[in-house]
């Protein structure tokens, strides 16, 4: 298509009303909720941007599909078109499914950690790290020294730092090494594409040295668009070809067909070593169910069959990259600093540089959460202190676009949302903490206003 506009690549045939709220209700509903967005009530969020896992809308063939879903205990016909289907891109010799990319994760790190190793990842999201850890290794995020300055412009700042790769294998050695994990897009980095030429360069180092490489492949889709756009020799190459290619440097990964697979649940894990994907099944009907459903239902394995085909059409890539560039680009202009240049599945707001006078410890990225949610209805989530405590990098506000959602005009009220606390700034006050779990502590962390 040569035309300027690019719209919306589907018609809506099912729709789901609104509920509006007024900012007094608000109020009450955020301190019920302190000051915690995952603790509200969905019906009472005008526009989700909460994340874009599991919230996106399905196709009329995925819909068509899930009527074919059969569901059979073992043997299930709807699991050998999952399979087929995922390795049609994916490539690797075993497939097993999950209910989302957690239980995918592990499962891995249970059967390849030990306690004392440790897991490098370009950078780690907050369940990976937390499933590294709870097998007892160290989660040691190597992103590229540049891509920790929100502003700079890098076209695959979701890299992995290969020369800081290289430096811990010397200092921890290899055995301790059980794995790589590469994150694509890079999405606690800022939703950031890898590039082909690094995932070539960690896939080479990983095999010197006799270490496995796995991808966490939950934005694969996306990555793969970032590539054709931007890296040199790919331009004339399909989103598929570019998804297969970058597979197959790999020995395995995991998924969350909660986005690329554009699915409401679903996740899977793959290898091609055969002792491991034994293990890996026994433990799977320990806890999530027999290998041809891991805790799905056929229809959804029928849902993310269709699904993760779907998510490599290039109509929709060139609208999904170009709507979320929309948003990041609109609010940009006045002068909002988010990280840039506008990454695949997500805006996120430095919220360390829009609210300067809030110390760190008083959490920035809530306090701007909070006022989006108050002055609009908006949900979106802090990436930063709160999230990540003393392994925080950057103190963010992720707006994640839900996949096939929201249309043009959602996203301008998002804008003119976002402006409007951009002017009042100023007056915006830190949170403080007064409940927090173990771990994971974001998801239920009560807060409340400094004075
Ligand atoms: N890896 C990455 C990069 C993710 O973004 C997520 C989930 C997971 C693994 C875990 O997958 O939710 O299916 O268990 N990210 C969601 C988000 C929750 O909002 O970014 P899951």
């Amino acid at each position: 298509m040569s035309t300027k506009t690019i719209f919306e690549p589907f018609r809506i045939k099912s729709v789901e009303p609104i509920r509006w709220t007024t900012r007094a209700q608000r109020e009450d509903l955020l301190r019920a909720a302190h000051y915690n967005l995952f603790l509200l009530p969905a019906g009472d969020v005008l526009i989700d941007l909460l994340t874009d896992s599991g919230t996106g809308a399905m196709s009329t063939h995925q819909w068509a599909a899930i009527m074919e879903g059969d569901e059979s205990y073992a043997g299930s016909p709807s699991f050998d078109r999952f399979k087929k289907s995922v390795q049609n891109i994916f490539g690797f010799a075993h497939v097993i499914p999950t209910h989302q990319g957690r239980a995918a994760e592990r499962i891995l790190f249970s059967v390849m950690c030990k306690p004392g190793d440790v897991v490098p990842n370009n950078t780690h999201f907050d369940t990976t790290r937390a499933n590294v850890e709870s097998a007892g290794a160290e989660a040691v995020d190597l992103p590229l020294p540049e891509a920790r300055l929100p502003e700079t412009q890098l076209p695959f700042k979701g890299n992995m730092d290969v020369a800081g790769l290289e430096a811990l294998i010397a200092r921890v050695g290899r055995e301790r090494i059980p794995l790589v994990m590469l994150t694509v897009t890079n999405n606690s980095g800022g939703g950031q594409p890898v590039s082909m030429e690094n995932a070539r360069a960690v896939s080479a180092l990983c095999h010197k040295h006799g270490i496995p490489l796995y991808i966490d492949a939950c934005r694969f889709a996306e990555n793969a668009y970032f590539i054709k756009l931007r890296e040199p020799g790919y331009a004339d190459k399909s989103p598929k070809q570019i998804a297969q290619e970058m597979f197959s440097l790999a020995d395995g990964c995991t998924m969350s067909a909660k986005k690329d697979g554009m699915a409401n649940i679903g996740g899977f894990l793959c290898t091609n070593n055969d002792i491991l994907a034994r293990q890996e099944k026994d433990l799977l009907i320990l806890t999530e169910g027999y290998p041809t459903y891991g805790g799905l239902a056929g229809r959804d394995l029928e849902a993310i069959a269709v699904g993760v085909q779907e998510s490599l059409e290039e109509d929709y890539l060139r609208y999904r990259i170009a709507s979320t560039a929309y948003l990041g680009d609109h609010i940009a202009e006045h002068g909002v600093p988010i990280v840039q240049p506008p990454g695949g599945h997500a805006i996120y707001i430095d919220a360390k540089a829009f609210l300067p006078h809030i110390p760190q410890q008083q959490f920035p990225g809530v306090a701007l959460a909070a006022e989006l949610y108050l002055e609009g209805g908006i949900r979106s989530v802090e990436i930063g202190s709160l999230m990540f405590a003393a392994a925080a990098r950057m103190e963010l506000v992720r707006l994640a676009i839900p996949r096939r959602t929201y249309t043009q005009s959602h996203i301008d009220y998002v804008v003119e949302i976002i402006l409007k606390v951009w002017q009042r700034r100023a007056l915006i006050k830190g949170l403080r903490l007064t409940y927090e779990a173990p771990f994971l502590r974001h998801f239920t962390a009560h807060l409340e206003p400094v004075d």
